[in-house]
């Protein structure tokens, strides 16, 4: 992955400094709130593939710093409220937002980002892009409510479930590589295979952060062990040792799912049952399918050291930690 930094370092520099830009607001609330989550040490894995896919097209200009830049308030709006919705109070390693200015603050700060990214896009003038990223904001908003009538069903699909990643998660990372596309004005084909890479890269990703939930280390992680079984969240590596386990077992998961306290010996049982039946494991073959296929998506691009930091980020994605 350090090549991939190396290679984006000057870029993301600049798209850091755009977001503190991008923040400006006269209340003072917003700029302490967006300021705190923006500089938390997010991964910027968003930024990163607009970047690259930009450059893979052979974009010279400089507009895509500054959707880089959209991009990632457009994932920050999404966690602010996320987190609010999952009660989650630990995010990249700190208290989340909301459990320092409470949920009623997350929520207006994270629509000023979704708001301010819209006024971005609008002057940017592009209505492609406006198009591709507008929609995947809907779609996200479809993915949480989507997850959020799933909530405590043991009989949740792994069909049903990738449908929630897809939406939830991985359309935003299609519509972040599909932009930076859009924006080198490349042939379609090449628009839809980097829209594509970014939808197979987006679903392993969100496979890997439902794995990392139970198996993580929490201080590396930065988000607390098992809070997807807390918040009832019936997730990959869950799915599939219920497949294969005992109506005993079931039941017992069913009782702990149900709870809105989840004890650490409820959290081991459920750990457990995962590792009898292999689920983590499976998380990570399935992940590792999409991956495959998503650095397949790039065949039609001729090699080189931007479809190479493609693939490195593809693989990253699988091995992981954080
Ligand atoms: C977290 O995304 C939300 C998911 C889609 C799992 P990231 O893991 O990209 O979050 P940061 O920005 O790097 O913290
Ligand atoms: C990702 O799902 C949700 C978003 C796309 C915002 P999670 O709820 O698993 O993300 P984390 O684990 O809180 O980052
Ligand atoms: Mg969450
Ligand atoms: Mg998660």
């Amino acid at each position: 992955m350090d090549r991939v930094l190396n290679l984006l370092a000057d870029d993301i520099q600049l798209v850091e400094a755009q977001f503190r830009k991008d923040l400006d607001s006269r209340v003072p609330l917003i700029r302490k709130v967006g300021e705190y989550v923006l500089s938390s040490g997010g991964k910027r894995i968003r930024p990163m593939l607009l970047l690259l896919s930009a450059r893979l097209v052979g974009y010279t200009g400089d507009a895509h710093v500054g959707l880089a830049s959209v991009v990632e308030f457009i994932h920050t709006a999404t966690l602010l409220h996320d987190d609010v919705v999952d009660s989650a109070v630990l995010r990249r390693g700190q208290d989340s937002a909301n459990a320092i200015w409470g949920n009623e603050a997350s929520v207006l700060v994270g629509d000023f980002l979704f708001a301010k990214s819209f006024s971005i896009m609008v002057r940017g003038g592009n209505l492609d892009i406006l198009r591709a990223l507008s929609d995947a904001t809907t779609q996200m908003a479809e993915g949480e409510v989507l997850q959020l009538i799933s909530t405590c069903d043991l009989d949740l699909d792994e069909e049903h479930y990738i449908e929630v990643v897809r939406n939830k998660t991985a359309v935003l990372l299609a519509a972040a590589c599909r932009s930076g596309a859009i924006l080198g004005d490349c042939p379609k084909e090449q628009e839809d295979a980097l829209a594509a890479y970014g939808m197979d890269l987006g679903i392993a990703f969100q496979f890997m952060d439902d794995a990392l939930d139970y198996v993580a280390d929490q201080e590396e992680f930065g988000k607390a062990q098992g809070h997807d079984l807390l918040e009832g969240k019936v997730t990959l590596p869950l799915i599939h040792a219920l497949r294969q386990c005992t109506a005993d077992e079931r039941q017992r998961a069913e009782v702990i799912v149900d709870q809105d306290e989840l004890p650490q010996e409820d959290l081991d049982y459920v750990i457990k049952l995962i590792d009898t039946y292999d689920g983590i494991l499976y998380t990570r073959e399935r992940a590792g399918i999409f991956i495959d296929q998503a650095k397949a998506r790039l065949n039609v691009f001729a090699e080189g050291p931007i479809k190479e930091a493609l693939c490195i980020l593809a693989d990253y994605v699988v091995s992981r930690a954080k």
